[in-house]
């Protein structure tokens, strides 16, 4: 077997980790969902998804990812595969490898195709603020006319996906690991230098508008509200918390796979919780919302929902002092913010390629790079918006809980719980407490299942699966036009043909490396 890429420092890890995780979930999406679920009330059943799901699956996915690892797999089909082996014949195994396979490369691929787009856009925006374009006009505006001109998108996309398929053709140690050694210290300082601003802002619009006022809406516990509101909360909760640790994605699993097999993962994987949860609730929880609550005041703030980032703030910035530097951090931060987890799901799509399929780095590195400028042209050419809109609604949610339902099914169940408590602690700098098993056993998946339903249910009460009225207009918001519905309907077909690539994927490396196992329906491989 050759030699596969190893993490060559355990701070490039943690950093690549670190990286993998705090994205443009942290201080974009992070701010809406929570000032669109009540401030106060959305942080009580966030930090009880934090620790019943987003902890449990963030080891359970290092755990799965270094145990593949091992056996030279850096994708879902084969480590599925391999660790549902544990229990089931190999030809039971390959269903929950195929599975996997098609969840992760339909997560890595689709969420791409628009995420990145939303890495242009901010390149695009830190080139605005230096430059003062937007100052003096209306930023609605000006963000629906950015969209709308398609050479500038496709420009600023393109030079990110160029700069992306260069770190991450030059592989993981000498490549990710040296870019984000880099990126990763940078984007800590601007987010404290930001965040010093943010606080020091006072008053300057009205006495009664200030950033304080930003934080006390966010840290003033509001069970009411979480009462009235509860299901609906903490769907959202546990949905951002998915999003922002990259769980259910394939990518943590990945990382993890350039471990050797006695490194530590439970501390490791504990850092990349708190590194990330520092850099949501602390760093992004002090920007975008403060700084709007004390320019714009909190009704503004509060409904600013997915435009906050690129409609609200830079309003703030031609006013604010240092107003074209403070712009040019805020969006080259997020700029380094998506960068360093798109990075992520670019490798994955390329380990495919190379791993797989056996196709040499540096070529699949610009295979991927065709496959996601083809992907993602649909959304770069739509500046309505609405087929991302629809994208982000199966992938960017459901899925991730789907296929972090699956991780517990497969990396604990059918692994078997001890020996996953077992692989957990193999070279671990410290023990996961014996209470803490039953929470990942049970307590984990339970909380999964109840998301899955509740989302289901959801999506058929507002009619998501028959394209209603009522789901474009109220859910979307959008209008309710054969156009609209045409982007839609685009969407679902797209995710229909990635899914099922993915199985055939997926079920193509099982058989290539494990094909006489299959046959025989017997274990030979085992290392
Ligand atoms: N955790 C990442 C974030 O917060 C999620 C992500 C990773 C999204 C990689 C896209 C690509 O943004």
């Amino acid at each position: 077997m050759e030699q596969r890429d190893k993490w060559a420092t355990k701070l490039g890890l943690i950093l690549a980790m670190a990286g993998n995780a705090i994205g443009l979930g942290n201080f974009w999406r992070f701010p809406y969902q929570l000032a669109s679920n009540g401030g106060g009330a959305f942080m009580i059943p966030y930090f009880v998804a934090l620790f019943f799901l987003g902890i449990p699956v963030m080891w359970i996915e290092w755990t799965t990812g270094r145990y593949g690892g091992k056996y030279g797999h850096g994708t879902l089909g084969p480590m599925f595969y391999l660790m549902a082996r544990e229990s089931l014949k190999p030809k039971g195994a390959l269903i929950f490898g195929i599975i996997g396979g098609m969840l992760a490369f339909a997560v890595s691929s689709l969420l791409s195709s628009y995420y990145y787009q939303v890495i242009g856009w901010s390149a695009a925006y830190t080139y605005y603020s230096l430059t003062g374009a937007y100052f003096g006009k209306d930023t609605v505006q000006f963000f629906l006319n950015y969209v709308a001109n398609t050479k500038a998108v496709i420009l600023f996309w393109g030079i990110t996906m160029v700069l992306l398929g260069i770190a991450v053709g030059q592989g993981v140690s000498r490549g990710i690991e040296r870019w984000v050694k880099i990126m990763m210290p940078l984007l800590y300082v601007f987010a404290i230098l930001l965040v010093i601003r943010a606080l020091t802002l006072g008053s300057p619009v009205k006495p009664e508008w200030s950033a304080i006022k930003g934080l006390e809406y966010i840290w003033t516990p509001n069970f009411t509200a979480l009462k009235e509101n509860f299901f609906e909360i903490s769907l959202a909760a546990a949905g951002q918390i998915f999003f922002t640790l990259s769980l259910g994605m394939g990518i943590i699993h990945n990382y993890a796979s350039y471990l050797g097999p006695e490194d530590d993962v439970v501390l490791s994987g504990l850092a990349t919780v708190s590194l990330n949860e520092f850099a949501e609730v602390i760093l992004g929880g002090s920007l975008a919302i403060p700084i709007a609550f004390a320019y714009l005041g909190p009704e503004k703030a509060i409904e600013g929902g997915v435009g906050l980032a690129y409609m609200a703030l830079p309003n703030v910035f031609m006013h604010m002092p240092g107003g074209r530097i403070f712009g040019a951090m805020w969006f080259l931060l997020l700029w380094f913010a998506g960068f360093t987890s798109a990075i992520a799901t670019y490798n994955y799509l390329v380990t495919m390629f190379e791993e797989d399929l056996k196709i040499d780095r540096k070529v699949g590195t610009w295979l991927v790079f065709v496959l996601l400028f083809l992907l993602g042209l649909p959304v770069a050419l739509d500046s309505s918006l609405a087929y991302l809109s629809e994208l982000d609604m199966w992938v960017g949610s459901y899925f991730l809980v789907l296929l972090g339902f699956f991780d517990v099914i497969v990396g604990v169940w059918l692994f078997k719980p001890d020996n996953f408590w077992k692989e957990l602690h193999k070279g671990a700098f410290i023990n996961v407490p014996e209470w803490f098993k039953p929470v990942m056993v049970f307590i984990a998946p339970l909380f999964m299942i109840i998301l899955l339903l509740g989302n289901t249910w959801n999506y058929v009460k507002m009619g998501a699966f028959s394209v209603s009225e009522a789901y474009v207009t109220e859910v979307l918001e959008y209008d309710y036009t054969p156009e609209i519905i045409g982007l839609i309907i685009k969407a679902r077909i797209v995710i229909l043909i990635i899914l099922i690539i993915g199985a055939i994927e997926a079920y193509l490396a099982i058989k290539k490396k494990y094909g006489e196992e299959l046959e025989k329906n017997e274990v030979i491989i085992k290392v």
